[in-house]
């Protein structure tokens, strides 16, 4: 399986080392030319690539982490999803001291669903700050917790699995009005917590 990731910055690049521990295919992409990328990807080892973001949107599975104000640029003209799975790790915040975006009474995922029509959109690795996100999921005897939520559950079943494989333990929340609310940052009560699943 290929994984693409638009935008990988800070939350982008600590998903990207997790999946390439992992041994999955990787396509990082970001907003300048992907050379900007080589050194990074290299890093990552050598089932990882640079490219285009309209070449690393037509991965298996494809990761959005751009800020919020970016989000519609970064899914503009980009080829038919055509059920492929989008993992929404973004967040909308639009402003300095996490100022909301507003949204109109949508869960953020939702408002970026509705802009990658097609796509399976699973919101997920949106919670921890990019450092936590980045470490090692093994602590204290078990395993970091990461939230899954999406109106798929076939798509929410293969990120949880993407995750596990990666040393992750998953918690699906349902739907993206309900569960993409819980863990929308900011407003839902689980982003920052640093859950650990034991045994
Ligand atoms: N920082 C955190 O701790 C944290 C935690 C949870 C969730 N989040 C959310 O994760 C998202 C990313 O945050 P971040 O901290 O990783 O940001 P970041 O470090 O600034 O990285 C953003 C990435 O998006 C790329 N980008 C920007 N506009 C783009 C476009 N139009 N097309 C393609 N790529 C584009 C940037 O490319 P260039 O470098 O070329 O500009 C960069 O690679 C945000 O929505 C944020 O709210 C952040």
């Amino acid at each position: 399986m290929k994984i693409g990731i638009i935008g990988a910055g800070g939350i982008g690049q600590a998903f990207a080392g997790h999946v390439a521990r992992a041994g999955y295919e990787l396509v990082l992409s970001n907003n300048r030319d992907p050379d900007s990328l080589a050194e990074i990807a290299r890093a990552l080892g050598p089932r990882t690539s640079v490219a285009t973001r309209e070449q690393a949107a037509q991965a298996d599975v494809v990761m959005l982490a751009v800020p919020w104000l970016q989000v519609e640029a970064a899914l503009s003209g980009l080829p038919p999803w055509k059920g492929r799975i989008l993992i929404d790790a973004t967040n909308p915040v639009v402003g300095p001291g996490f100022q909301a975006a507003e949204l109109g009474g949508s869960t953020s995922s939702e408002v970026v669903a509705s802009l990658a029509p097609g796509a399976r959109v699973v919101k997920a690795a949106n919670t921890l700050p990019r450092t936590l996100l980045a470490s090692d999921p093994h602590e204290a005897g078990g395993r970091r917790v990461l939230f899954v939520s999406g109106d798929d559950a076939d798509a929410r079943k293969d990120v949880s699995g993407i995750l596990q494989r990666s040393g992750f333990a998953t918690i699906d929340l349902g739907d993206l009005a309900s569960g993409g609310k819980l863990q929308q940052f900011p407003g839902g009560p689980l982003p920052t917590l640093n859950l650990i699943k034991l045994g």
